[in-house]
């Protein structure tokens, strides 16, 4: 099939957009790999929901306008397919020493191991967090919400097939050990634990879900763009219909979180209870409370930033000049898109103080994709904010500064406070259970967790969605719940 065409063929044993039924060599590669993925799937996927009835988008095409169709399936039958967005035609490497010359359709021999490097640590992301929720299924507190976890499930599945197949395309036999890695390595595994450290945290409840894919699903999302701008074509357009998918990752968290707020405030505002900070008031009532949910921002964001690896990096600006991986949107930046001459300003600690210096714009691009992280971040807190003010309670949720909680790059032997004020490690430990959550308030949470399985009843700590899934009714039955379940 000619580059260019979206046609997708589904009948296969693995849908794709990328002419597998020519390519015996990777067809096959894919085909040996596929048992493998479906015994980790069963086995590491989500629990006690395998014979279900989901009712599951799958991706069918990549044309913006209509590349998914809803229904029900058991999710060891979903199609895990491989989708390529459109090529663009004429494309050229638009960042780094190769700048303007053709985007390349094979990997360039001297970035072979760069590449590779860069496709294995996004691959490991994916299965490691199906890893992560893989219990959550027996306490969703709706149909609906068991359905979204599933379908972020599946789709996270479908990355992890994405760079599965760039490896096996392009990597020959050190790629197919990769892609054998990527289904051995174990999300928290005291032996073989997943690459990065937030993809090794548990996800012990729904709060945790929804926070993470509110933050640690917007790095995916950052990192597929900035991988979405690589010179090498087949990686530029995996990512791009990646997106696609991740945005309903971030749409879940963000609306499973405001879900929760709009519960709270409603449920305060029904009992007369005016002050956000009686935390044991508002528990009283059965949902969580404002400043609980404000411990757990600090949380998964702190955790998240660290995701983004050291401020200064040779690595980062390494994989910038060779054109495998540009910046945040490179395309709608104006500037030389080398930056041989430029500086960032990056937060440096010097002399126990946090000070902005310049250094060299190519050492600085990690900490310039986190700040653009950062702002992505704070637009969905200030619409939660917006849910708190329209009930007419004073309480503002807000990110922590990015010097607290880290434990990599430059804050990561310092204690700051949720403010960017130094604290000494006493001063620390005094204050943490006020940053982060403590076990009573994620003993509180748990508590909470109890499974909710009636046809449009939601938990009493959340509130229903404003609209269904596909344009669903509010009764309807998202998951048929297999009998063993
Ligand atoms: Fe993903
Ligand atoms: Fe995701």
């Amino acid at each position: 099939m000619p580059d260019g065409i979206t046609q997708v063929d589904y009948d296969g044993l693995i849908p794709n957009n990328v002419g597998l039924n020519e390519d015996a060599r990777v067809r096959k590669a894919l085909e040996t790999w596929h048992p493998g993925y479906i015994d980790w799937w069963t086995t590491m996927g989500p629990e006690g929901f395998q014979d279900s009835l989901v009712y599951l988008r799958t991706a069918i095409g990549v044309d913006p306008k209509g590349w998914a169709k809803f229904d029900y399936v058991r999710m060891p039958d979903y199609k895990w397919g491989i989708l390529l967005a459109p090529a663009v035609e004429g494309r050229s490497i638009g960042f780094g020493a190769h700048k303007g010359e053709p985007a390349w359709q094979e990997v360039p021999g001297e970035y072979r191991a760069m590449l590779r490097r860069l496709l294995v640590i996004q691959g490991d992301t994916e299965p490691a967090s199906v890893e992560q929720q893989r219990h959550l299924g027996a306490t969703a507190p709706s149909l609906y919400d068991m359905r979204n976890l599933f379908q972020v499930n599946v789709e996270e599945g479908r990355h992890l097939w994405a760079m599965v197949y760039l490896l096996q395309k392009y990597f020959g036999r050190e790629g197919r050990e990769e892609a054998e890695d990527l289904l051995r390595r174990r999300s928290g595994h005291v032996d073989t634990p997943r690459m990065l450290g937030a993809f090794n945290e548990a996800t012990p409840d729904w709060l945790s879900f929804f926070m993470f894919t509110y933050f640690t699903d917007r790095d995916g999302k950052m990192q597929l763009e900035a991988l979405a701008q690589s010179g090498f074509d087949p990686l530029s357009r995996t990512c791009r219909f990646m997106l696609t998918e991740e945005a309903h990752h971030m749409f879940v968290g963000e609306t499973g979180v405001a879900r929760i707020i709009e519960r709270t405030c409603t449920a305060m505002r029904e009992a007369g209870l005016h002050d956000p900070h009686d935390i044991a008031a508002a528990r009283a009532l059965g949902v969580i409370d404002l400043p609980t949910l404000q411990k757990k921002i600090n949380l998964h964001f702190s955790l998240t930033l660290d995701l983004f690896g050291n401020e200064i990096s040779t690595n980062a600006a390494n994989a910038f000049n060779s054109g495998l991986k540009g910046r945040y949107r490179e395309d709608k930046l104006t500037d030389d898109h080398q930056l041989l001459a430029q500086t960032y300003p990056v937060l440096r600690l010097r002399d126990g103080a946090i000070v902005s210096e310049d250094v060299p714009a190519l050492s600085a691009l990690n900490m310039r994709l986190r700040d653009d992280f950062v702002v992505d971040a704070a637009s969905g807190v200030g619409r939660w904010n917006k849910v708190i003010e329209k009930a007419g309670i004073s309480f503002r949720l807000a990110l922590p500064h990015v010097a607290f909680n880290r434990r990599i790059g430059e804050f990561a032997p310092i204690h700051a406070d949720t403010a960017g004020n130094l604290l000494s490690q006493a001063g620390w430990q005094a204050r943490i259970g006020s940053f982060l959550p403590a076990t009573e308030d994620n003993l509180y949470i748990t508590s909470l967790m109890q499974p909710v399985r009636a046809t449009g009843e939601y938990a009493p700590w959340i509130a229903p969605p404003k609209v269904g899934i596909d344009n669903r009714p509010g009764d309807f039955e998202y998951v048929k719940i297999a009998e063993a379940a």
